[in-house]
């Protein structure tokens, strides 16, 4: 059975945040209209789930951008809590639930049964220095349908916490971009992060946060009009192996002559480029 976002709050299934008990009295009780079930993230009932979300997030990214468990603690945990869809194992798929079965017996750790309550996906951003700006991190759906679903409800909770603006870093080649590109048009702020583990293929993104009936919609698997007037000179299907055409975009997002904007899918399924507007200033 694929869940979708009429199924939350049903089939044992729930939006849930996890984190520093300090930081859950400050959240809203609600997201997207539905409740969030609170997990302290101190309490050492909570310890399995934690730890099968740090195995899933491993599991799903499946390289070298697994979250190490002091990340989870101090970027999540103390500042800010994790967001997520929890429901049972058994709305997993099969191959994931492999994969993750695999990782957790190398772990010498109980496999899933199919009634426990897992985090089937999660979403997490954390506060920045501007009151009205938070940056997301973290993304994951072992559950197809569920990661669109994780970030509007993410993206809810920091909205009635005041936040108007997301931004994000994210590969190229990423499937998720097809997600992010749901909330808007993606303005490009670096379109090369040196430093960043995979830096040949990693970029800087903002977006401002669509407002609540837009989130919903968009939950529900629709396409609302967002607002953002572009008036692109030309629409480039990127390819960040081709070096030259790399090699311009940030050139000439440096020395600011042009600005990048990634617009809906955000990559093609097929080509795995992205489709960018380019906008002379
Ligand atoms: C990326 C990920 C979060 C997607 O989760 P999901 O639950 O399948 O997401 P959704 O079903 O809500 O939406 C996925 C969208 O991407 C599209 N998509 C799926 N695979 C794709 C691919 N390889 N290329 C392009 N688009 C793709 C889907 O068609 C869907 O679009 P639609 O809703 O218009 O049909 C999940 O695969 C994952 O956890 N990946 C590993 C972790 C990761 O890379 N996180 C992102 C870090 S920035």
């Amino acid at each position: 059975m694929r869940l979708d976002f009429k199924d939350i709050g049903n089939h044992q299934t729930a939006f849930f945040a996890l984190g520093d008990l300090a930081n859950l009295k400050k959240l809203p009780t609600s997201a997207l209209g539905k409740s969030i079930h609170l997990r302290n993230s101190a309490d050492p009932k909570q310890a399995r789930f934690a730890f099968l979300f740090n195995i899933f997030n491993g599991s799903v990214y499946g390289d070298v951008m697994g979250m190490p468990p002091w990340v989870m603690i101090n970027c999540i945990f103390q500042n800010a809590a994790l967001i997520g869809i929890e429901g049972p194992a058994k709305y997993i798929p099969v191959a994931m639930r492999e994969k993750i079965d695999t990782a957790l017996a190398e772990m010498n750790s109980d496999h899933l049964k199919d009634d426990e309550i897992v985090p089937l996906a999660e979403a997490c951003a954390i506060k920045t220095f501007a009151p009205d700006r938070v940056h997301a991190f973290s993304l994951y759906s072992t559950t197809p349908g569920l990661g669109s679903i994780a970030k509007a409800a993410m993206l809810d909770i920091h909205r009635q916490m005041g936040a108007r603006y997301q931004t994000g870093t994210a590969q190229y080649d990423n499937a998720s971009l097809a997600i992010h590109t749901k909330f808007g048009a993606l303005d490009i702020l670096q379109p090369q992060v040196a430093l960043h583990t995979k830096h040949d293929r990693t970029f800087i993104y903002g977006c401002e946060i669509p407002d609540e009936a837009a989130l919903l919609s968009i939950a529900m698997g629709h396409r609302p009009m967002l607002p953002g007037e572009l008036k692109p000179e030309a629409i480039i299907q990127f390819d960040w192996r081709e070096l030259e055409q790399y090699q311009n975009m940030t050139q000439r997002h440096e020395n600011g002559s042009h600005r990048y904007v990634m617009l809906p899918p955000g990559i093609d399924a097929v080509t795995k480029t992205n489709p960018i507007a380019e906008i002379k200033l």
